[in-house]
């Protein structure tokens, strides 16, 4: 399959999934401090996400097992929630979640921190969300896909993070992924030309650490090799002529 370009009646469809998503994400937000268990805030995601008649698009992908994707500390992605993780003052958890509206599709990822934390993980958590606005910036028709990872990559690596290689964003719409694949370091070649009506979720992760990766016994947690935390931040976005429309974030939500 080639990357599809959206029309107008199915960005209108994404828009309305993008501002759903940010909702979601924001009520997750507000029930995050210590003593909250992972499988609470799934809950709470998914309670949100069915309320707007919406469909969370991570339930039984691929047989996952769960609504939200919720990573504790040097869990980089993908971790299960459950009723025994209770998150402690210090921690940082990163939320990844997704929903299907009229048959469309939005992903987001946030990381944030479990009452306070220290300054180094406060850093990592701004400089991944930093990371994917300077990426953002090459985000528009006549640039190469490459432009943007390898934006993501410089930016991560001169504040001396790493970004992980063996996960990647991806093109979305009526699938949750599409072509094309979106790295946040640089491969070879420039990759694909963008196109306005393209649609990509964006969504470096960064360890503090080395990029080596791992998956538990689950199957699922992908978690840092050396055990340094990691973080992830993630939007839909909508290719144009001009500015990119992030369809997923609301400036005036998380
Ligand atoms: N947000 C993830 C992504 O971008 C998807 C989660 S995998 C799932 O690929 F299995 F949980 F859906
Ligand atoms: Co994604």
């Amino acid at each position: 399959m080639s990357v599809s370009i959206k029309s107008e009646h199915e960005i209108e469809l994404m828009r309305e999934a993008g501002r759903i998503l940010a909702i979601v994400h924001d009520e997750m937000a507000k029930i995050i401090r210590p003593g909250v268990s992972t499988m609470d805030i799934n809950r709470r995601g998914e309670d949100v996400i069915r309320s707007f008649k919406c469909i969370p698009s991570f339930l039984n992908y691929n047989g996952y097992p769960a609504a939200i994707c919720i990573s504790v500390n040097d869990e980089v992605v993908h971790g299960i929630p459950s009723k025994k993780r209770i998150l402690q003052e210090g921690d940082i958890v990163s939320l990844d979640a997704g929903v299907i509206y009229q048959g469309y599709q939005s992903d987001s990822a946030r990381t944030h921190a479990v009452g306070e934390i220290s300054a180094e993980d406060r850093r990592l958590i701004d400089i991944t969300k930093q990371s994917f606005f300077e990426g953002i910036k090459y985000a528009r028709a006549g640039n190469h896909l490459f432009d943007i990872s390898k934006t993501i990559q410089n930016f991560v690596e001169d504040n001396g993070y790493s970004v992980v290689r063996d996960l990647v964003g991806h093109g979305i719409g009526r699938k949750l992924h599409e072509e094309p694949q979106v790295p946040n370091f640089k491969p070879i070649g420039r990759g694909m030309k963008l196109r306005a009506g393209m649609t990509l979720a964006i969504e470096p992760m960064v360890n503090a650490g080395a990029y080596d990766v791992w998956v538990l016994e689950d199957d699922w947690t992908v978690v840092t090799k050396d055990s340094t935390k990691s973080a992830h931040y993630e939007n839909t976005v909508l290719i144009t002529e001009g500015e990119p429309e992030l369809l997923s974030y609301n400036k005036d939500l998380v």
